[in-house]
């Protein structure tokens, strides 16, 4: 059975089940690799895309919940050229070690600033919550989305996608 996505502003025909997860379809049909496979159980974050703007577990999505929805992925926002302030704050605060978690990280970030662009501390500690960082570089995430969010507050703009 055909499903059409939108993904990043593109429509997408995809031909999997209905009930496959988003992330299998955005890696195995659509080539789409920057959302990562962590737990496969809504409790690591790996795999984090935006749907509607705010941030979801691609591995617990099926694919029939998001006829006319806007997913967007890391692959929506920038790239290594012209990275969107959001990826740039993570470059620039070297917030990755091995980057595992750092797509998902960014994307749940994004989520944030795109409604709030200037959040507290706290309000960044709580909603980066659900994505975990086995390397543990918590504090340099957390770092990162400070300066992002203070680089768009000083602009008075949200957070934007390409
Ligand atoms: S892979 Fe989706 S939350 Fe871990
Ligand atoms: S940088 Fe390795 S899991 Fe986060």
């Amino acid at each position: 059975m055909t499903s059409y996505l939108n993904v990043n502003g593109r429509q997408h025909a995809v031909e999997a089940d209905p009930a496959t997860p988003l992330l299998y379809v955005l890696r195995g049909e659509l080539g789409l690799n920057g959302a990562k496979y962590g737990c496969g159980l809504g409790q690591c974050g790996a795999c984090t895309v935006m749907v509607d703007g705010k941030a979801v577990f691609s591995c617990l999505m099926p694919v029939r919940a998001l006829a006319g929805r806007a997913i967007t992925t890391i692959e929506g926002l920038g790239d290594v050229t012209t990275p969107n302030p959001v990826q740039q704050a993570f470059q620039e605060v070297q917030a990755a070690q091995c980057g595992y978690c750092i797509a998902g990280m960014i994307m749940r970030a994004q989520s944030l600033l795109e409604t709030n662009a200037a959040p507290s501390d706290e309000e960044i500690r709580v909603h980066m919550q659900p994505n975990l960082c086995r390397c543990g570089t918590h504090s340099r995430i957390l770092r990162a989305v400070r300066s992002a969010s203070d680089k768009l507050s000083l602009k008075g703009s949200p957070a934007g996608t390409k």
